[in-house]
């Protein structure tokens, strides 16, 4: 289906120990690319060992800049690093509250990890795909960030943030071949959307013109859709069983 060969591609997805990350990670092994697993703690073995390709792994904390930095640097001094040629900024958390009730540490955890914490991944690899002449880099949004959501106003600034920075990367990217898009999931099945009470996911249901949640699969779909088409940057592609139309 897809005319680009990713065997001798390398994709770092940030939060692939489970969820939507672990299943964009799967998308991208199945077709035949190396990996690079990321999570805050070392990845589990069962994990490891549900790849085709022994992945590589890289452990920090996303919203820890100098953290982040560190890790990276040292990735590219490992002797076997083939280089990075696709970024999947996917780590992401929510700590919602209706905005009169949001604490400022709330309103700051969810901005550090899920905006600044994609900018602190993508930065240095960024330097080294504009020496590389390529690269591609796909950020894990969300249909808040477009449409904004009771209750997550610290979230939806957030993905609304990095729908910006995708924007403005595939601008600053496009001479050197470096291409910048979004995807903005609805409600897929994970444990971030399991998390909520019965009343909450009924009440979205009701909204979703498909009538059911999205599969973590398919966001990983369009994952791979968005790294093979060599002519789309900049774009924001909606996940959502039509929930934002
Ligand atoms: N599940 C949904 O319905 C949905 C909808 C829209 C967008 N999203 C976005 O998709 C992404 C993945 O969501 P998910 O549902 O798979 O969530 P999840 O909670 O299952 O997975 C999130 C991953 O991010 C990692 N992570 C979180 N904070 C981190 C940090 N500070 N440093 C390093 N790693 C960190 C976690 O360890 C985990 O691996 C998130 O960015 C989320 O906002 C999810």
């Amino acid at each position: 289906m897809f005319k680009k060969d990713f065997k001798n591609q390398t994709v770092l997805v940030t939060g692939s120990s489970r969820g939507i990350g672990l299943a964009v990670a799967h998308a991208f092994d199945d077709l035949g690319a190396q990996l690079i697993l990321h999570g805050r703690s070392a990845i589990p073995a069962d994990v490891l060992d549900s790849f085709h390709q022994k992945p590589m792994t890289v452990e920090f904390d996303v919203a820890n800049t100098e953290e982040t930095e560190a890790q990276i640097k040292d990735l590219y001094k490992r002797p076997d690093f083939p280089g990075i040629d696709i970024l999947v900024n996917n780590a992401g958390i929510t700590k919602d509250q209706i905005a009169i009730g949001m604490s400022p540490a709330d309103f700051a955890a969810v901005i550090n990890t899920n905006l600044t914490g994609a900018f602190n991944v993508t930065q240095p690899i960024f330097k080294k795909m504009v020496r590389q002449k390529h690269g591609d880099i796909i950020n894990m949004s969300s249909v808040v960030g477009l449409m904004g959501n009771i209750g997550q106003v610290n979230y939806a600034a957030a993905k609304a943030g990095l729908i910006g920075m995708t924007k403005t990367l595939a601008k600053e990217g496009a001479r050197r071949n470096i291409r910048v898009n979004a995807i903005a999931p609805g409600m897929i099945v994970s444990d971030m959307t399991d998390a909520l009470s019965e009343d909450a996911k009924a009440n979205v249901l009701g909204n979703v013109p498909l009538a059911r949640f999205g599969l973590a699969e398919e966001v990983a779909e369009t994952a791979v859709f968005l790294a093979s088409n060599e002519y789309i940057t900049g774009q924001t592609i909606v996940v959502d069983g039509g929930l934002y139309i």
